[in-house]
């Protein structure tokens, strides 16, 4: 303002300055209004992904083929998981990071605002792409969200929007790493050490490395598939010299840490909300610091774990095999970490706390079946079938979609200065948990009983958990729409917000301080040394 003032043109600059309607959101380059924006869309891309899963769900309510043709049904799931993984969750995380980093280190604003803008812009082109993939000829892709070859080189022209999508969603990833890590590093406030900022920031930091290191890898992938459709090559193409199989290793190479792309900022999430309404400080900070980069540096030494059944030696698999039980390690000590914090503590159970009690509990049961997947003797048997579905779905949907609405609910106040109706959230809470394990708790048993995913019909002894589980399922849908009428709701007509919503529990507080407030105490404060 002083500049536009010394210039003495401020009246003509004001406009420019700050664009007003929705050029304000275009143009925007402030933390707070991008991630917005990011929450947003992430929203807009559940309910686009949960639509495709009604439209699954529907189709397998009966056995036999009732509402889409086969080909459909492939490409309902392929951009249910596309959409999912990079337009909802990814993009959910994103806009916390955007929301919180700065605030917690105590930085002004990301460190490259303008890039944030681009970073969050890229978003919308590709979720187009993805989309109208399904108005082409030949429809969207249909190789599943793997894009498996040779089934990704044959297939029309969807195919190709996938990849455009994929290298743009790429490149905002690469580009929102940049920020997140040149934000953490240079604009800590002084005296906030690495060792002293609040998990949720370290849990970005360390999501953020992961994502430069393996996006390229995807990005090389999908590549390989264009230029194998367009321009030639046979990079997975035996006929020409090349192999299928090798595709699988590159995607996987990818596909592991990108799990953990989206369970490492909910870990952050979780372990900002866990200490709030336990009114104790995160037990183990430091330990839970070196779990999470564990897990991240794991994760890339894993990845066949994906594939025992392409005809990898015995040596191979039980290589695999172990490295994929080491990550129970460093996951079982973030899981009594979260479980000490609550120990003793003074506990409340707000929606907030609820979701993320519901996290742990059922992402530990997502670890389980994991861990059973991990032993390759037990992985041929159910390999492709929904055994794999409802494990995946317990570490994402129970994992990160959890921890998202946890900290939604939790950051609200925050964010808007009002409160949400809080028996509403505890409504969606319910509503959600229970849907949620009707859904999928059953797809256990039908794998175990043999049942394939990706196929549009099954054998008639699979039809009762079906229809347990379309039904879980529509539940689980209709209730997720409490969450824009909860949010709406509060920001229109909400209770002011007191400066410290949930009694004393505030995040960056309690980072730093080792003693819990006085509130619900039963404990003597330890000494702040
Ligand atoms: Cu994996």
């Amino acid at each position: 303002m002083d500049a536009v003032r010394t210039h003495g043109h401020a009246h003509h600059d004001d406009h420019a300055h700050h664009p007003g309607g929705i050029m304000r959101w275009v143009m925007t380059t402030n933390h707070k209004d991008i991630g917005t924006m990011y929450l947003w869309f992430s929203f807009a891309m559940l309910l686009v992904g949960g639509t495709m899963a009604f439209v699954i769900r529907a189709e397998l309510f009966q056995p036999g083929l009732q509402i889409v043709t086969p080909e459909f049904f492939n490409q309902m799931t392929t951009l249910h998981g596309l959409i999912m993984v990079f337009g909802a969750i990814m993009p959910a995380f994103v806009g916390f990071a955007n929301w919180q980093i700065p605030m917690m280190i105590g930085a002004p604003d990301m460190a490259f605002p303008r890039m944030n803008n681009w970073s969050f812009w890229l978003l919308p082109p590709a979720a187009l792409l993805l989309i109208i993939s399904l108005f082409v000829p030949g429809g969207g892709p249909a190789a599943g969200w793997t894009m498996y070859v040779p089934l990704a080189t044959q297939m029309g022209p969807g195919m190709d929007f996938s990849i455009f999508a994929v290298h743009l969603l790429g490149m905002s990833s690469i580009m929102g790493s940049i920020n997140i890590i040149t934000t953490i590093l240079n604009l800590r406030a002084p005296g906030m050490t690495l060792m002293k900022m609040p998990m949720f920031c370290w849990t970005w930091l360390i999501t953020a490395y992961l994502l430069i290191a393996v996006m390229p890898v995807l990005a090389g992938a999908v590549t390989m598939i264009l230029t194998d459709r367009h321009f030639g090559t046979a990079f997975f193409n035996a006929a020409g010299g090349g192999d299928p199989v090798l595709y699988q290793h590159i995607f996987w190479f990818f596909g592991h840490p990108e799990v953990y792309i989206i369970a490492i900022p909910a870990f952050g999430v979780i372990s900002q909300v866990i200490p709030a309404f336990s009114r104790k400080p995160l037990f183990g900070y430091t330990s839970m610091v070196y779990a999470t980069a564990s897990i991240a540096i794991l994760s890339f030494i894993v990845w066949a774990h994906h594939m025992y059944t392409v005809g990898m030696p015995v040596t191979g698999q039980l290589y695999f095999m172990y490295a994929t039980m080491l990550i129970a390690v460093p996951t079982g000590v973030k899981v009594f970490n979260w479980v000490a914090t609550m120990w003793k503590g003074s506990l409340t159970f707000e929606t907030p706390m609820l979701f993320a009690i519901g996290f742990l509990f059922l992402f530990t049961l997502g670890g389980f079946s994991g861990l059973v997947l991990s032993l390759a003797a037990v992985d041929v048997q159910v390999h492709d079938t929904y055994y794999v579905v409802a494990h995946f779905h317990y570490v994402m949907v129970a994992g990160a979609l959890f921890s998202a609405f946890a900290g939604v609910y939790f950051w609200l106040p925050k964010w808007t200065g009002r409160m949400y109706d809080e028996t509403l959230g505890k409504w969606h809470f319910w509503l959600t948990i229970i849907f949620f394990n009707v859904t999928f708790f059953v797809q256990h048993f039908l794998g175990l009983a043999g049942m394939p995913r990706r196929v549009p019909d099954y054998a008639l002894q699979f039809t009762e958990f079906n229809v347990i589980s379309s039904i879980g399922a529509f539940g689980f849908g209709v209730s997720q729409l409490l969450l824009p009428y909860i949010v709406i709701k509060a920001i229109r007509s909400g209770e002011k917000a007191p400066q410290r919503p949930w009694e004393g529990a505030d995040t960056l507080e309690w980072t730093h301080l080792p003693s819990p407030p006085p509130y619900h105490s039963f404990q003597t404060p330890p000494v702040v040394k």
